[in-house]
Order: C-alpha cells, then structure tokens, then sequence
C-alpha cells in the first residue's frame, strides 16, 4: 500500500482526523480538502510532527458549495495523476433548518449531495488509478426511508431525521456505485464507525448530549473500520457496509435499488438546477 494516494473529506477533526493519522503512519499521500484552511494547516503540522515523511496536500473546499466541490475536483485532476482511494467522511447534523451558498438544505448537501457530485467528478481518475477504492461512511441511524416527497424536509424539518436520511442516502449510494462500477476494478463499501465522542454533536439537542461522555468511543476507534477497508489487501467485497472492522447487516430500505436509482437521479437533477453537469455513467 506505499505511495498510495488518498482524498479524504473531513481531516479537520474527530473520526476524519484520526483516520488522517492512521493513513499517515501506512505510508499514504494525502490529499485533504478542508473548508477552514489555518484548522487544516494545524491538522498538517500534527502529523507531520509524528510522521515527517507523510506527503499532505492541502486544499480549500467547503462541502457547503457546489463550486467549491468543482473547482477543487478540477485542481485534483490537473495536479494528480492517480487517485487510489476516496474517502467520504465529512458529516454534519444540524438541528434547525439551515441553507448552503446554493440554497439547499445544509445536511442533505453535505453529507449526501456533495459527496455524491465529489465522486463522479473524480471516477475518471479512480478508474484509471484501479485497482481503487471508494469509502463513505454513513452510519447505524441510516433507519427509514428517503423522503422523495421533500427531500429537504423543508415543510417539517427535523434534525435527527435529515441527519438520518442523509447517511440512508450514504448507503444507497455506495450500493448502486458499486453495482455500475462492478467491471471497473473499484470497490465501493460503506461503513459504520461506532458512536465516537466527536464535534459532531454539537448542536445535539441538551437532553441527548449526556450520552456522549458515558457511552461513546474515541475517534481512532472510530477511524479503526474506515483505516480497515482503505488498507486491508485484497479485499473484495463492494456494495456491502462494516462495521467492527466486519461486514455487517444495513436496513431493508438501504438495500432498495430503486429507491437507490431515484435517489441517484434526484441527486442528478438537484446538481443540473444549480447548474452543475454531472459525468454520466
Ligand atoms: N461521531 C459519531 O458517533 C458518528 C457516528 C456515525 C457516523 N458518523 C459519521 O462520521 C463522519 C465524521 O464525523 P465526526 O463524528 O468525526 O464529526 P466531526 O468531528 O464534526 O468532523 C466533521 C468533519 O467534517 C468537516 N466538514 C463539515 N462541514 C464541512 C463543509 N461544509 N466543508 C468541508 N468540510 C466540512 C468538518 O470540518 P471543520 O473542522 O471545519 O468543522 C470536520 O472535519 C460523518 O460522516 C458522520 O456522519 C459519526
């Protein structure tokens, strides 16, 4: 796995940080987008101070905007010839309704859209870097269904059920890439990374946040199944999502091709609105 290259969403902190390190100390080059440069900067020098001989190649992207998302892609391609392993890792939970720079509803944006717009970008020079692999880490409260109906829950929002939906969509997605990318020598798996004590929660309701110190773990447990699934040689297994380093079992609705092809579409008419084409597949 030496001088394998990895994008990795999210390195500023908790899981995604961790996972950095972790991809550090194997030997990986780095190639992180962060939306605050001076955190990612300070994220940089950490590691460099325990693995000096870690290549990190930092750049400005802000998941909360879709030209963001394309200018940074376009700089990727024209500044790395290869591209081994994606890892969509960023994530956000928002308890009120809030709205990107595109005027879409921050959580779906994040965790799904935006991700989901980062990857196509990027297929060409995963299939051409193959054998590759793409990671998205979605999570346990993946439960219900995609609200086809308000996909940004803009009549009844709700923080725990866009947070929800959003790492549903997580899943879905890693299930159909998987299946149209089945010829092309790239693995795409999802993933569960435990319930960590990360910034994530902070804007969980107060009756919620007295969970965190007694049950949850620290981020490099957290970063242990991610690190799994990006290091692991020969693996083989696509579609599928971890958890404890193993294959684990995901809701009936995460298994729902149609439901994933809907979503799939939807994603691509969301993106063609704000005017941004998406690589056909
Ligand atoms: N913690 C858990 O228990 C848990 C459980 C299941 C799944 N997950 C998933 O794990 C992943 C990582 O979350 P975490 O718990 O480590 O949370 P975190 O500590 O809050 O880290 C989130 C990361 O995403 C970045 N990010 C957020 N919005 C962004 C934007 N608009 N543009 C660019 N980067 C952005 C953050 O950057 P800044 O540093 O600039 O904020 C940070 O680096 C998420 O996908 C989450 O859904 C977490």
């Amino acid at each position: 796995m030496q001088n394998r290259i990895v994008l990795l969403t999210g390195a500023t902190s908790g899981i995604g940080k961790a996972t950095a390190f972790g991809l550090a100390k194997e030997g990986f080059t780095l190639i992180l987008p962060v939306r605050n440069l001076e955190k990612g900067k300070k994220v940089q020098n950490e590691i460099l101070t325990k693995f000096p001989q870690t290549q990190i190649h930092l750049f400005e992207c802000d998941l909360a905007s879709l030209a963001s998302v394309k200018n940074f892609a376009e700089q990727v391609k024209k500044e790395f010839s290869a591209l081994h392993i994606l890892i969509n890792n960023a994530g956000i939970w928002k308890n009120k309704l809030t709205f990107t720079q595109d005027g879409l509803e921050q959580t779906f944006a994040v965790n799904h859209l935006a991700h989901f717009y980062l990857t196509l970008l990027l297929l060409d020079l995963l299939k051409k870097s193959a054998p590759a692999r793409i990671i998205n880490v979605a999570s346990d409260l993946h439960q219900g269904e995609i609200n086809f109906a308000d996909v940004e829950f803009r009549k009844n929002y709700n923080g725990l059920n866009a947070y929800k939906q959003s790492k549903l969509a997580n899943i879905l997605f890693t299930r159909i890439l998987a299946e149209k990318l089945k010829n092309d020598q790239i693995l795409v798996n999802a993933l569960m990374p435990g319930f960590i004590a990360t910034d994530i929660f902070e804007d969980l309701p107060f009756f919620l946040k007295w969970l965190i110190p007694i049950f949850a773990k620290s981020p490099e447990k957290g970063a242990e199944t991610t690190l799994y699934l990006a290091t692991t040689p020969n693996l083989e297994m696509t579609g599928e999502y971890f958890k404890d380093k193993k294959r684990a079992s995901s809701s009936y609705q995460s298994k729902n091709m149609n439901s994933a092809q809907k979503l799939w579409d939807l994603s691509v008419k969301m993106l063609q609105e704000k005017g941004f084409q998406v690589p056909v597949i």
